[in-house]
């Protein structure tokens, strides 16, 4: 396979020449392989932090001239956070949150749910898109098939089951785990014939593929949104929630108090107007600046770019990790990389249990990932076929703080910074797995479930600033 190894989008990303110490006591510098779940920040992120940082200061409360900076530079965030997703910013609202678990539990608590209404969601979904509607109403999963796609069959046909009960379709943007992107926009045409609405959660999708909800009279518009700074080269505490202002006009917020008021007297509230009615305390001007400068460098660069360096890394991972003996991917693992998917790789080795290998690939090849169930259970359960039996076996062992069989994958997730000569490291560390040729000898804690390799310490509050 040809492939260039020079990626310009690398030099974008704040600490990417770190070293971190590895066993033996030597130094490698650090590959991350963690971007599904949080990215690195981009330079021009920190920048716009630093410049930003003297003209700090309180947002809608206060009269002086930084001020009025702040208040300036947290409102104009909002609408490029808006924009940024094809948001209709006449008829909706862009709320800022801090993250979009926050995000999808505030819309839980504003849509007018009933207990018995149902909510249809995907069994792709992280936790976070699926729990906050549980206690509000009774969710009803849609099944996936043998690679983590979506059912669709099972999706019309709980349509045709629930209907007219059916008050939302929850489902993500794309799946946290193997990549999966569903057709979101296609079931958004199906729930709208239902007339339901559709929640998306674009955690995962915001940072890798254009997003454009649409106009409300298009047949295939996004009714609710959420994406978050962190996953988008922006670590700053900011998320965003999008939805039309009815929802958030009508009724009281969820969080009151501070800043969500125009008026109050002893016995009487009056709300103040959208979105700082649902941006309950005092706003966190530096997250909207961070995931302002973000969104300005993703229009700068482009999706082409980030899409066609994403795609490179993903086939050539996909092709060379199926040449190592005893590896297992799950997912969709073709190398010729259809175009849903997007560039996160789960995984096993056989024989070595997953938080084993995560371990040797941190402890020895300096490569941070992640391991488990990435905060989507039901998903993976169904992925790795887990039998009812074996469940309960498994509940009632976390039950008694037993986790040193916790079920899951080892997972790598690509981002703008990664490039084919890490992914070069990584394939070298996962033979040195297979071939049982790792230096260390790794114990499991059985309370916490973590390996570590016998004798070697770390001293992390070296590394700390403060
Ligand atoms: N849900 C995020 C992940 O997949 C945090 O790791």
């Amino acid at each position: 396979m040809s492939r260039s190894r020079s990626n310009k989008l690398r030099n974008d990303i704040a600490g990417i020449n770190v070293k971190v110490p590895v066993l033996g006591g030597s130094y490698k510098r650090f590959i991350y392989f963690d971007n599904a779940a949080s990215t690195p920040p981009l330079k021009s992120v920190l920048r716009a932090v630093e410049e930003f940082m003297p003209y700090y200061a309180s947002v809608h409360r206060g009269s002086g001239f930084k001020s009025l900076v702040s208040t300036k530079a947290y409102e104009e965030a909002h609408r490029l956070a808006g924009e940024f997703v094809g948001a209709d910013l006449d008829n909706q609202t862009v709320i800022f949150l801090k993250n979009t678990t926050e995000a999808l539990n505030k819309l839980a608590n504003r849509l007018p749910l009933k207990k018995d209404s149902i909510v249809l969601c995907s069994l792709l979904e992280h936790h976070s898109n699926d729990l906050p509607w549980r206690f509000k109403a009774k969710v009803v999963h849609i099944e996936i098939d043998g690679e983590g796609r979506l059912d669709e069959q099972d999706l019309e046909g709980k349509f045709e089951k629930y209907y007219p009960r059916v008050a939302l379709l929850a489902m993500t943007g794309a799946s946290n785990i193997t990549g999966f992107l569903p057709p979101i926009h296609k079931y958004a045409r199906l729930a709208h014939q239902y007339g339901c609405p559709i929640v998306v959660d674009a955690a995962q999708l915001a940072p890798h593929r254009p997003i454009n909800m649409k106009k409300a009279s298009d047949p295939e518009h996004i009714d609710y949104l959420t994406y978050a700074g962190h996953k988008m080269y922006a670590p700053f505490g900011t998320a965003v929630l999008i939805g039309d202002r009815e929802t958030f006009l009508s009724g009281d917020p969820d969080q009151k108090g501070g800043g969500t008021v125009s008026i109050v007297d002893r016995k009487k509230v009056v709300w103040a107007h959208l979105p700082n009615k649902e941006e309950a305390g005092s706003p966190n001007a530096v997250g909207a600046v961070a995931l302002a400068a973000a969104i300005k460098y993703f229009r700068r660069v482009g999706f082409k770019k980030i899409v066609s360096h994403e795609r490179q890394l993903v086939k050539y991972a996909l092709k060379r990790m199926q040449e190592i003996d005893g590896i297992r991917i799950y997912g969709d693992k073709r190398a010729s990389l259809p175009e849903d998917r997007l560039g996160s790789v789960p995984f096993l080795m056989e024989g070595e249990p997953h938080g084993k290998v995560a371990a040797i690939l941190s402890y020895e090849g300096g490569i941070g990932l992640r391991n488990g169930c990435f905060c989507a259970n039901p998903f993976m359960q169904a992925l790795l076929k887990i039998p009812p039996k074996k469940l309960k076996q498994i509940q009632q062992q976390i039950r008694e703080s037993y986790r040193a069989e916790v079920p899951g994958t080892v997972r790598v997730s690509f981002g703008l910074q990664n490039t084919t000569r890490e992914i070069d490291h990584l394939i070298k560390m996962l033979n040195i797995i297979s071939e049982g040729k790792y230096k260390g000898k790794y114990v499991v804690n059985p309370r916490t479930g973590e390996y570590r390799p016998k004798g070697f310490k770390l001293d992390l509050h070296a590394f700390l600033p403060f």
